[in-house]
């Protein structure tokens, strides 16, 4: 069990109402100014630019494609795709190990829409052409069950805009689609949009948590989270974390840019104004509090860190600044602000490994502050931030952020290289190294003392979800800084996913990353396997190993920008 400690005295706290007031002033100009901005045609008018962010001395062709690796990752996503089709066309993803499907992204085809613009990117057109007929039969005005605004905008709006995007720049060849094709994504993405807005329905703009497509509705969560959760604090308002209301910023920027149609970005800037513009001072700048209130805007806990529910929040701060307008009087707002939260990330979460017995070697981690504690403890998900800070690195020019950005992405490189499989744990804790000699930081199973001995940590989730941060981490640092190790990890990683994952219908989601092998399990082996396939696996870990291997001008980081869930957007400003 990861252990808890006092961070020391709460700095949490409300502002005195003189500076309440100012910061009020603040908020409605902010306010004003945003829908000012909106109502300009200025973002369509734009011209074409790019920017400087990929690795510029590449000598003898190093940034060539490695052809074999490229190939078997494209087969690996052929082999994907072609289960899926034969066993489960039309449904949300299919059971690698069953071969049954299951329907939880609301029964529109999540695995279709999300893995198309991979497919396009590896140039598999006849698996593309397939797709799009599917895509644009979907009909986006009826859900089975409630939809997520973020999943939703990530994954479907998000894999709708990118398609329209890499037609409109040329890289899908005339003879798989029609004239209208184009025209018809725009106005499946258009419908889905819209179909989405009621989330938006809410005194801050904030998103609700969920929609339900046939009342037009925006709800909370579902009452099944909170019985999952009895521990859980209940609020008086419906409550959402960062992510989930500051995600949504790329997708609907491009799509306001498509259709000329200000609305898109309007909302989701409103939505995430509260988290950027807060009237809360939080005790580490930039870095937000949560969860919050929908209702009021205000952060109703005191949450800190860039793991799963904060992460893709700090990553669209950054990932805006490339892809919009120059014009937009936010962008060196978002800037501070990204600024801000990666220096409070170093200064205040991350941690070094103390030396275990068998390995001395320490590893930079990133853990995560719970109001007065501070928990040692990572998950896979904030494997995603050396890539993204790398990429701010590049583009503010600021070499300490890149350095860090290295260092955290060692760490994550040793939680797959030190296992049996190669690949990295769910989550994972260590004994930090510096001001931290509780015992409560202590492993405490036999499992837990042996993994920490012999790696320095100890896993608190063994499972391997099909997860693509860390690859995607590697394919920044490979792209940026040209070093040839980023693409031997990559390598790594893919073999050890071929190896252990691929199953009779997919690839399947790991138990144990300690324990892979068939003999190691009872009956059959099959109990080592997860019989999921989230619809990620296409559109990011294939997608980032692939783009990794080929040459380093498909999808070059200096014309796009990738989103939460891999899609790419054309950087126009
Ligand atoms: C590129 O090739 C030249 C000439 O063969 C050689 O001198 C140079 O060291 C090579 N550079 C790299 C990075 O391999
Ligand atoms: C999905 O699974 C159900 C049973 O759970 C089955 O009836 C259905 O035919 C499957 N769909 C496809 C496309 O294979
Ligand atoms: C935009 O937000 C408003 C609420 O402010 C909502 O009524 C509308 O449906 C939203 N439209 C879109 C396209 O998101
Ligand atoms: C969605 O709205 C419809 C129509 O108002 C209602 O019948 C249904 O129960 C709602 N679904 C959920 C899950 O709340």
């Amino acid at each position: 069990m990861a252990g808890y400690r006092r961070w020391g005295k709460s700095k949490f706290q409300k502002n005195p109402e003189s500076s309440f007031k100012l910061l009020t002033v603040v908020l409605v100009i902010t306010l004003y100014l945003i829908i000012k901005e909106f109502s300009s045609p200025v973002i369509r008018k734009a011209p074409r630019y790019g920017a400087r962010i990929q690795y510029a001395e590449w000598q003898n062709g190093t940034d060539g494609a490695d052809v074999d690796k490229a190939e078997k990752v494209r087969g690996a996503m052929k082999y994907t795709f072609w289960n899926y089709r034969e066993h489960a066309w039309g449904c949300d993803d299919i059971l690698p190990v069953s071969g049954g499907n299951s329907t939880s992204r609301n029964g529109w085809g999540a695995f279709i829409v999300d893995s198309a613009s991979t497919l396009a990117l590896m140039g598999l057109w006849d698996e593309l052409a397939l797709s799009i007929e599917h895509i644009i039969s979907i009909d986006f005005s009826t859900a089975a069950d409630l939809v997520d605004p973020f999943e939703t905008t990530i994954r479907y709006l998000g894999g709708l805009v990118s398609l329209v995007d890499l037609i409109d720049a040329g890289l899908v060849p005339t003879n798989i689609i029609v004239k209208k094709t184009r025209d018809q994504l725009v106005q499946q993405a258009v419908a889905l949009a819209d179909s989405l807005g009621p989330a938006y329905d809410t005194p801050t703009g904030m998103p609700w948590p969920r929609v339900n497509f046939s009342s037009s509705q925006g709800v909370p969560d579902p009452p099944y989270v909170y019985l999952e959760n009895p521990d859980k604090v209940r609020y008086d308002n419906p409550v959402i974390g960062p992510a989930r209301t500051g995600s949504s910023i790329l997708e609907n920027r491009v799509l306001t840019r498509i259709t000329s149609n200000s609305i898109y970005a309007k909302n989701a800037t409103l939505a995430w104004a509260p988290l950027v513009w807060s009237k809360y001072t939080s005790p580490w700048p930039g870095m937000v509090e949560a969860p919050l209130d929908i209702v009021t805007g205000d952060p109703v806990g005191r949450q800190r860190h860039w793991d799963g529910g904060h992460d893709s929040y700090y990553e669209y701060l950054v990932k805006i600044t490339l892809l919009a307008p120059s014009s937009d009087p936010y962008m060196s707002v978002y800037r501070t602000t990204f600024l801000d939260a990666a220096y409070a990330l170093r200064g205040h979460l991350s941690s070094r490994s103390a030396s275990a017995p068998e390995h001395t070697m320490q590893h930079l981690f990133i853990g995560r502050q719970d109001d007065k504690s501070y928990l040692n403890r990572q998950g896979h998900l904030a494997c995603f931030a050396p890539g993204t800070i790398l990429l701010a690195s590049k583009f503010y020019e600021q070499p300490n952020l890149r350095t860090f950005a290295l260092a955290l992405l060692e760490g994550c490189h040793h939680t797959y290289t030190s296992t049996p499989s190669k690949i990295g744990p769910e989550s994972w804790s260590w004994i930090p190294k510096f001001g931290y000699d509780d015992p409560e930081y202590t492993p405490t199973t036999n499992r837990q003392q042996k993994e920490w001995e012999k790696m320095g940590y100890w896993s608190t989730d063994a499972r391997y979800k099909g997860r693509p941060e860390y690859v995607e981490s590697l394919f920044y640092a490979w792209r940026i800084t040209g070093e040839a190790r980023y693409r031997d990890w990559a390598w790594e990683a893919f073999s050890a996913m071929e190896t252990y994952c691929k199953a009779p219908f997919g690839y399947a989601q790991l138990t144990d990353v300690f324990r892979v092998k068939p003999e190691e399990w009872a009956g059959d082996g099959e109990e080592r396997w997860i019989d999921m396939q989230e619809s990620f696996w296409a559109a990011e870990t294939l997608k980032y190993l692939y783009l990794t291997f080929s040459d380093a001008d498909v999808a070059s980081l200096d014309r796009w920008v990738f989103n939460t869930e891999g899609h790419v957007f054309r950087m126009i400003r």
